[in-house]
């Protein structure tokens, strides 16, 4: 007589126990999880406050942007993928911000449009401040197809995601990039855009596709052309710090602040033979923290079918070597300087004109000035060596 049955009860029996102390386990851990008991605050909307996902919210601009909104008592999900930007800016944000319903971070790629569509199904949000992308002139020149899909298609995903979720408000970061090297200056918004590098050209895409978009649905729409961002939070909380593999493309103040730790042996300017005073580039920067001003009044003036596009600039141009010589003064470091050939997709001169936001945002560059601007983010790069990575680890 064949028994192995008999034998092999008591081991299916204890396979068949084991399977239900587990199944009761996840039930008791999902009972415990605020989404399970409906009683997450982020997936209900709420009188009175405004739940606004800041994707790129680890990000330099983002996390700016996110500590602002979190003062001003607004509701923040920051979703972010890391690629670029610093979950250390996210802990200072959760510290500052520890109470329920305040603040949460999502790790989640945009360019997953199902993992997208989930953050949306999951949350109530009541607008979007998109400032996710990659964002560097020169590897986009290098890497087009990767500006393309992360800026453009990105963008799809988010308008889209909205649009199924009923999500009406949008401010979208944009760029002076977009209108690529105008013959006349200042740049106003009705300066036609002619993008010369990927990066511009795919920030141009993400704005059509958003105002065609806009034309058939009645959401409310800001887009913000920022010109180049400096500074970093006045009271020394955030600041930039791009990843070390990216101090190539880097921006002209990361390159400073680099050259003056004595991280590079010193800064490499591109271009000396453009038709401007000096011969070098010249820039409109603008302070990130009236950058982020501009951001919470466009969502305060964000109003359905409506669609507003606005230059973030200070109106005023200012060159390279200027530049070098106010970020000298700020660092009190001597910094060397090489001249060097012209980079591919670089424009000579680029300078706004912000009436129109002067005017229908109520909007001035308050806390811009190169030398200030600069001084404060030297005080951040100074006690942050190495990024968000390790704080305080060395005073300069
Ligand atoms: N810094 C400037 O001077 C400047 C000027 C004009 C416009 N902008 C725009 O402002 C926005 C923010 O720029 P920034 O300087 O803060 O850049 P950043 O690199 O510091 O931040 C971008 C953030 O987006 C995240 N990100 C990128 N791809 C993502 C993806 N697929 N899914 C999820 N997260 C993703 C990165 O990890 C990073 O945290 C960008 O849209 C940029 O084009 C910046």
């Amino acid at each position: 007589m064949d028994n192995s049955d008999s034998r092999r009860k008591p081991h299916v029996y204890g396979k068949l126990l084991m399977a239900v102390i587990l199944t009761a386990f996840c039930i008791l851990i999902l009972k415990q999880s605020p989404k399970f008991s409906g009683s997450n605050v982020f997936s209900r909307h709420e009188p009175g406050v405004t739940h606004v996902l800041v994707t790129g919210g680890a990000g330099y601009i983002g996390s700016h942007a996110a500590l602002r909104l979190l003062t001003d008592s607004y509701r923040v999900t920051i979703v972010d993928n890391l690629s670029r930007g610093n979950l250390g800016a996210i802990r200072v944000l959760q510290q500052l911000f520890p109470e329920p319903g305040r603040l949460q971070f999502i790790f989640a790629d945009l360019g997953d449009a199902r993992a997208a569509n989930r953050i949306f199904a999951e949350n109530a949000f009541d607008a979007v401040m998109h400032f996710a992308a990659v964002a560097y002139v020169g590897e986009s020149t290098l890497e087009p197809l990767r500006y393309y899909h992360n800026i453009t298609a990105n963008t799809l995903v988010i308008l889209e995601a909205m649009a199924a979720h009923g999500v009406k408000t949008l401010i979208y970061s944009s760029t002076c990039a977009t209108y690529g090297e105008p013959e006349k200056m200042p740049i106003t918004e009705e300066t036609p855009q002619l993008p010369i590098n990927p990066y511009g050209k795919a920030k141009k895409m993400a704005e059509d596709i958003i105002l065609d978009f806009s034309k058939r649905s009645d959401m409310a729409v800001m887009i913000l052309r920022y010109f180049n961002v400096i500074g970093s939070d006045p009271e020394g909380r955030l600041g930039e710090a791009p990843r070390p593999e990216l101090r190539e493309h880097g921006r002209i103040s990361g390159a400073c602040f680099d050259a003056a730790l004595g991280i590079i042996p010193g800064l490499k300017v591109k271009g000396t033979d453009y038709a401007t005073s000096d011969g070098t580039c010249i820039r409109d920067y603008i302070d990130v923290t009236d950058l982020v001003d501009a951001h919470v009044k466009a969502l305060d003036k964000a109003r359905p079918n409506k669609v507003g596009i606005y230059n973030v600039g200070t109106g005023k141009g200012r060159s390279v070597k200027e530049f070098v010589e106010a970020c000298k003064k700020a660092t009190e470091v001597n910094i060397k300087v090489d001249y060097l050939e012209r980079r591919p997709g670089d424009y000579a001169e680029v300078y706004s004109d912000p009436s129109k936001i002067n005017l229908e945002l109520n909007w001035t560059a308050h806390y811009t000035d190169l030398q200030k601007s600069l001084s404060t983010a030297w005080r951040w790069q100074k006690s942050h060596p190495n990024g968000y990575r390790s704080p305080s680890a060395m005073s300069v």
